[in-house]
């Protein structure tokens, strides 16, 4: 078979058998039947009819990060197969594996017209086991549009033998021809009760204590991105036990989710309205020295602008407008500190001028 890719790359990583307590949360509790996906229901249903008709289209899977797009494949597939059938009838490439179009000429194309292996009694027995084996293309929006375009044949072929899964962050960057073969799953943020109602059952099973929103506050800042919402259960959590504190605080979620404090992001905003360039060139001097990002920065001065009623509808455009180049020339990897500096002297000079 296909030595050094494939299906079993997840398991590489955590092997079967390790233990459930070494493994990082967002592995141990990613869901692992259709069932436990949170917040999908549509997916999840129209998936879970396949299931019992066997029947799969090609599939498109687009959404957010971390909304369960790999976990709900890796789930669907492993109802479809039972585990062991999964390691011959399934085939997952991720970003991290070479996926140029010489790797879908050989490679995709190898598998894709492979013929089905037979499932066990015991499989058939418990599993649909439909008579083809599913490709997942993972991060899709990161192939080349020519790796994309060599696809559109092979799906074709082999879709006697071959169901794709391709999934992305952003669809807008596959290909039309592409995604018009595909069933489209969107995947939504998740919403803050559903998103509660799982965090709160992974606390409970590791058996976390936090003071009263400390949960609201996570999910206020990973904002439907469940993956952070669980790391950073988890950081918390880890550091509580190193200090010897007893309940996680909404304090040391603030510390440790790399945002800015509130209060230092209302002390720019002050400095900014003040308007004095010395003092200001100062103050972002020793912010600086203090470790913070200005990209999150940026973003929060967004929120603390955009949604506040002290600022009318011209000034928002204006500061917008500002905040949108600050953010674009910080993606680019221009120096912080100058972008920082420029970001607040111009929102000065238009608080001046309004
Ligand atoms: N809908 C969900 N229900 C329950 N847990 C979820 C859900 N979405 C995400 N998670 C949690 O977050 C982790 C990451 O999810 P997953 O890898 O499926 O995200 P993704 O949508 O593929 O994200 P990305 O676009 O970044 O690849 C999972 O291991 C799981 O713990
Ligand atoms: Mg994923």
């Amino acid at each position: 078979m296909f030595e050094g890719f494939g299906s079993n790359k997840r398991r590489k990583v955590a092997p079967e058998g390790e233990s459930e307590s070494s493994k990082p949360w967002v592995e141990k509790y990613r869901p692992k039947k259709l069932d436990e996906v949170a917040a999908q229901d549509h997916a999840v249903n129209v998936l879970k009819k396949t299931l019992g008709s066997s029947n799969l289209p090609h599939m498109l899977f687009y959404g957010p990060p971390g909304t369960g797009k790999t976990s709900t494949i890796l789930a669907l597939t492993k109802e479809l197969f039972g585990p062991e059938l999964t390691k011959t009838r399934v085939l997952e490439l991720n970003a991290s594996d070479e996926r140029g179009i010489s790797i879908v000429r050989e490679k995709v194309k190898n598998f894709a017209r492979l013929t089905v292996s037979k499932p066990s009694a015991k499989d058939r027995e418990n599993h649909p086991c439909p008579p083809y084996k599913i490709i997942i293309l993972d991060e899709a929006d990161s192939m080349t549009a020519d790796a994309q375009s060599a696809l559109r044949r092979t799906m074709e072929t082999y879709s006697s033998v071959t169901r794709f899964c391709l999934i992305c962050n952003y669809v807008t960057r596959i290909i039309d021809p592409l995604a018009s073969r595909c069933s489209k799953f969107r995947f939504k943020s998740l919403d803050a009760a559903n998103a509660l109602d799982r965090l709160k059952y992974i606390a409970k099973e590791e058996s976390v204590d936090y003071e009263e929103g400390v949960l609201d506050d996570i999910l206020k800042i990973s904002s439907g991105d469940m993956r952070r919402a669980i790391t950073l259960l988890q950081s918390a959590h880890k550091r509580k036990g190193l200090e010897g504190s007893k309940k996680i605080t909404p304090q040391e979620i603030e510390e440790i989710s790399g945002l800015v404090p509130n209060s230092t992001i209302h002390e720019l905003a002050a400095k900014i309205a003040e308007s004095n360039i010395d003092e200001i060139a100062e103050y972002v001097n020793t912010f600086m020295k203090s470790g913070w990002s200005v990209a999150a920065v940026t973003e929060q001065l967004h929120n603390y602008y955009l949604v506040s009623d002290d600022y009318g509808t011209d000034f928002k455009n204006k500061v917008s407008w500002i905040l949108f180049n600050t953010d674009s020339k910080l993606t680019n990897g221009t120096n912080e500190h100058i972008q920082l500096l420029n970001l607040v002297i111009q929102i000065c000079e238009i608080q001046k001028n309004s």
